[in-house]
């Protein structure tokens, strides 16, 4: 039982047959000019749209990239090294304190080339303030990073609060752009750039159903960006490489399924986490959810359980068949507690007490009766293995 979908997806049946003719017979560059050539570019320019669609983009603002970390790397360093040269102060970009390693690493690694950085706090809720964004905001000031959903607790930051406040300051002169890496958000909640009235916005396909290497950066008309892969003309220069036609296809087909499922979906996950969460909380009255209880994604439960070793758990779990996390895909092997839930005001003790539940489209509710039989034996267990009760009493009271 497969209940790590912020990590991965399995990759829908539609969106393998979409696939596939690319990996046969259509195997044609999509900037060739005969026929095998316009084939291909046919299926770039379908999935394009499909994938504008998803987030209410034109397709000419679509880069396909090799995924979320890319896009993100393209959107912070790009859009940097492209307005580095029209100013005459260091630049300041302001992101959050619970970024994707993806963005965080970017922007510490541009910290070391002069560029000044603020990490907003997030409070106990997860969630950034839009007065601290305000507070941090300086003359130097020419991006802001702000996640649309955290992909360990799930939390929605308030990104069209931010989107308009950026918004506004344009509106007065001020180049400022906006940057919001939606590759949990897209395909679980609505997400909209002209709502969010964000100027870069990245997704990935592994997260929908789609295979894993794929993904792309919203870039509004108008922002400059400096490629980080020199190459052909491909993806309007922003982005060399020969296209990889099956890739972008499938993430097409996943793209058009999201927008179509992404309400009822969300629904039913949002409902199969609540009855899940419910029944956790009712047997354990001191386990603590981490993030917020309603602005957060219908599919992301991060539930920390006093006086036990996440990792603990999850190779538990796992030996039971059910398949969980202590945190991001990411940081796994890392035995340093989660940074997101860290950020939370959490203590080392509850941070590596931490379990992410993550449900997907193919998650059943008799999947989660089944979990619901195993979790509190593991969990009792390794609670009367624990050397100490020391740490469970310090971390309920968190
Ligand atoms: C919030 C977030 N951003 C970026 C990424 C990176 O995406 P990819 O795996 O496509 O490189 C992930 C993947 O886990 C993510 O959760």
């Amino acid at each position: 039982m497969y209940f790590d979908n912020a990590a991965t997806t399995p990759v829908d049946p539609e969106v393998l047959d979409a696939m596939l003719p690319f990996l046969r017979e259509k195997f044609g560059n999509a900037s060739s000019i005969h026929f095998f050539g316009q084939e291909t570019r046919a299926a770039v320019d379908k999935a394009r749209q499909q994938v504008a669609a998803l987030i209410n983009a034109r397709p000419t603002e679509v880069v396909f990239t090799s995924g979320g970390t890319e896009a993100n790397n393209l959107a912070i360093r790009g859009f940097v090294e492209a307005i580095v040269d029209t100013r005459d102060v260091k630049p300041h970009i302001i992101t959050s304190g619970i970024e994707h390693p993806s963005v965080t690493n970017v922007a510490e690694d541009l910290e070391k080339k002069g560029v000044e950085v603020t990490y907003l706090p997030v409070y106990a809720d997860g969630i950034v303030r839009i007065e601290d964004v305000e507070n941090a905001l300086r003359e130097a000031t020419v991006l802001i990073s702000v996640m649309a959903a955290n992909n360990e607790i799930g939390t929605v930051q308030p990104i069209a609060e931010i989107g308009k406040f950026v918004k506004n300051l344009r509106s007065t002169g001020r180049k400022i752009w906006f940057h919001t890496d939606a590759v949990q958000a897209a395909g679980k909640i609505m997400v909209d750039v002209e709502e969010i009235a964000c100027d870069l916005l990245t997704i990935s396909a592994h997260k929908i159903y789609a295979p894993k290497g794929i993904g792309a950066l919203y870039v509004r008309r108008g922002t400059r960006l400096h490629p980080q892969s020199l190459g052909g003309r491909q993806e309007r220069g922003i982005r060399g490489g020969t296209e990889s036609v099956p890739l972008i296809a499938a993430f097409g087909k996943a793209a058009e399924l999201a927008s179509q499922l992404v309400e009822t979906d969300s629904k039913r996950l949002g409902d199969l986490r609540d009855d899940f969460e419910s029944r956790i909380f009712e047997r354990f009255g001191d386990a603590i959810l981490n993030g917020d209880r309603t602005r957060r994604l219908p599919n992301i439960s991060n539930i920390a359980f006093p006086g036990i070793e996440g990792e603990a758990l999850l190779i538990n779990l796992d030996m039971q068949g059910i398949a969980v996390s202590t945190g991001s895909a990411c940081s796994s092997g890392s035995l340093e507690p989660s940074p997101v839930v860290r950020a939370l005001g959490a203590d080392d003790a509850r941070a590596r007490s931490a379990i992410r539940f993550s449900f997907g489209k193919q998650n059943t509710a008799d999947e989660v009766d089944r979990i619901l039989e195993v979790l509190p034996d593991a969990v009792e267990r390794l609670r009367s293995l624990s050397p100490s009760k020391t740490a469970r009493s310090e971390s309920s009271a968190a």
